[in-house]
């Protein structure tokens, strides 16, 4: 891994080829049982379970730690990736929850032995748990894990409260971590991270001051249907539990001095220095604290959709006490 920075927000984890071989014959008798989100949701204990008995003991710790720990980012290399079975790239057809399910097996446990509870949004992604972050030839133009154009720094589900940090809101909180999971890659599109925490340090500190002022809206990120609301009045930073949480991406500032300060941020993280690029190779996965790492991609040069495309699933997760479910059948599933 290419570290040029700071990185001791940063964790790496390489599975063994019994590890990676023993998930998948170990998740394999359940894969038939997956035709579902619910499906997914109701077999979470058996599946993480079986995740548990596969991997090391030191693997399952340092997933199980990774939430209460300082770092802020961990990587796994070398998840089992079936790539004879593997299907085409849902670049402009839909790809069945039945055809990746060990994929989808392999986030939904990782997220349990950390811990977590797998969420999604009624807006975002048509509610359903995983998220297929390709180009998608109707929505090239769309600035989301969808198109094709760059995806500037952000924090997913910005326009919503942090959990655990804002409290004593109504509405469901951002996920607390977003882990990617590579079916495909390409090697001249990495995704970028940057440490909330570096970020802060390299910012004068009136710049700092001005940006824990509840003088900003966050709008919803055009991944979000139109029926999502902005969250107005907000800081952009908050000072908690001995650091700073971030949120970023569709914000706009209401004072000048709060638009200068956007302006200031904008600058910084246009330095190279900053980020820290991951190729994510087939069978990599990243989990990251998502409001104490930025992340982004760049532009996605022009591929034919021949089904190779890049190829991530995406699932957001949070402690179990912070979800707000809309209805008590789908646990996972919140406004
Ligand atoms: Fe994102």
């Amino acid at each position: 891994m290419n570290m040029n920075q700071t990185t001791n927000w940063v964790e790496a984890i390489k599975l063994t080829p019994a590890e990676s071989r023993s998930v998948y014959q170990a998740l394999l008798p359940i894969a038939a049982n997956i035709n579902s989100d619910m499906a997914l949701v109701t077999y979470a204990n058996e599946i993480a379970e079986a995740m548990r008995d596969a991997l090391s003991t030191s693997t399952v710790n340092a997933i199980a730690s990774f939430t209460e720990r300082p770092e802020t980012l961990q990587v796994i290399d070398g998840w089992p990736i079936d790539l004879l079975s593997l299907p085409d790239t849902p670049s402009y057809h839909p790809v069945h929850l039945t055809n990746i399910a060990l994929y989808a097996m392999i986030l939904v446990g990782y997220c349990l032995i950390r811990g977590e509870c797998p969420v999604s949004y009624v807006h975002e992604n048509a509610g359903q748990l995983i998220r297929h972050v390709t180009p998608k030839i109707t929505q090239q133009s769309e600035v989301s894990s969808h198109g094709s154009t760059i995806l500037g720094p952000h924090t997913d589900n910005e326009h919503k409260p942090i959990a655990g940090v804002e409290m004593g809101q109504e509405q469901a909180a951002a996920p607390s971590t977003l882990t990617l999971l590579s079916l495909r890659c390409d090697l001249m599109v990495p995704t970028l991270f940057a440490s909330v925490q570096d970020i802060v340090a390299k910012l004068p500190e009136k710049i700092v001051q001005q940006f824990v002022q509840p003088v900003f809206i966050a709008q919803p990120p055009q991944s979000f249907s139109s029926a999502a609301s902005a969250m107005k009045e907000v800081p952009v930073l908050i000072a908690a539990k001995g650091r700073y949480y971030a949120r970023y991406g569709n914000i706009s500032a209401i004072s000048e001095i709060a638009v200068d300060a956007l302006t200031q941020l904008r600058t910084l993280l246009n330095k190279d220095s900053l980020w820290l690029p991951l190729p994510l190779l087939p069978g990599s996965s990243v989990c990251f604290k998502q409001n104490e790492v930025l992340h982004a991609r760049t532009v996605l040069p022009p591929r034919p959709f021949d089904g190779g495309s890049r190829w991530l699933l995406r699932l957001y997760s949070m402690q179990p006490e912070h979800v707000k479910p809309i209805n008590s059948e789908m646990s996972f599933l919140q406004l």
